[in-house]
């Protein structure tokens, strides 16, 4: 474990930098039954993992030095278990507010909580919840970010990173820095009750929203017009004029061919 110069309150005051590890959330997890668990906001990131793991069973692959993969753990107890997709607005608007400064407001948050740069995915999030009664007792979350690669095979050419975007190297210590203290300030608002806020400034940077978009449901192509995300966490769309919702698994976004 390392001190570090973070300006935050909690978020990464305990750093843990692994050179190569299966996975920063399993790691992490792992953790938790040690018998002096993690602190809150504490941070794992590794130069690489030869088993990331994406939503929905997927791996993440990132090329070893060159992005961020780090997790953060948090004890969200002041959130029902209904309410856990609020983590997600959180933690997206934080990853947002950070990357909009460095690459501008083209960076979206595709939902449910990927981010995205025009039509390319930059990151994701995976976040792992451990509930107590009705309510969650510890998030981790893991955020893998592409910064510094400029090769990507396999991706349909849909992933992108901020270098490619920027023409330059971004520093890693720093961007980790800058993305725990806008995450914890967005952390802290939900926290604080400021719900609605986090739903409507979520909502207002949805990639896509108010546009017609095809998606694949039920193995058929359909044509929706996004119209945000209700407090399930689902897509809500205009569909023939009628409104529809879809939970992660009933719906896939489809791109055009790159
Ligand atoms: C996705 O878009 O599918 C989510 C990707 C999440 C990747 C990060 S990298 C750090 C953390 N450790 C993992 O194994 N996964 C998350």
């Amino acid at each position: 474990m390392q001190n570090n110069i973070f300006l935050t309150l909690f978020v990464g005051q305990s750093l843990v930098k692994l050179s190569s590890v299966n996975s920063t959330n399993t790691y992490l997890k792992n953790q938790l039954s040690n018998s002096t668990p993690p602190a809150e906001g504490t941070v794992i990131m590794a130069d690489h993992q030869f088993a990331g793991r994406g939503q929905q069973g997927n791996s993440w692959d990132s090329e070893a030095g060159k992005n961020l993969t780090f997790s953060i753990l948090f004890f969200p107890d002041f959130l029902k278990i209904s309410q856990q997709f609020l983590l997600n607005i959180a933690v997206s608007l934080g990853i947002n507010d950070c990357l909009a400064r460095i690459i501008g407001k083209q960076c979206k948050i595709k939902w449910p909580n990927d981010i995205y740069y025009q039509e390319q995915k930059l990151g994701g999030i995976l976040i792992e919840n451990g509930l107590s009664g009705a309510n969650l007792k510890w998030s981790i979350v893991g955020i893998g970010l592409n910064v510094n690669q400029q090769n990507f095979n396999g991706n349909n050419g849909r992933a992108s990173s901020i270098s490619k975007i920027l023409h330059q190297n971004y520093e890693l210590p720093e961007l980790l820095g800058q993305l725990c203290k806008d995450i914890e300030r967005r952390y802290l608002q939900l926290k604080a009750g400021n719900q609605e806020l986090l739903k409507a400034e979520y909502q207002e940077r949805l990639f896509g929203l108010n546009q017609k978009r095809y998606f694949k449901v039920a193995n058929q192509q359909v044509e929706g017009e996004i119209l945000g995300v209700d407090n399930d966490g689902c897509l809500l769309l205009s569909q023939n004029g009628k409104l529809a919702k879809y939970a992660l698994k009933e719906i896939a976004f489809i791109f055009d061919e790159q």
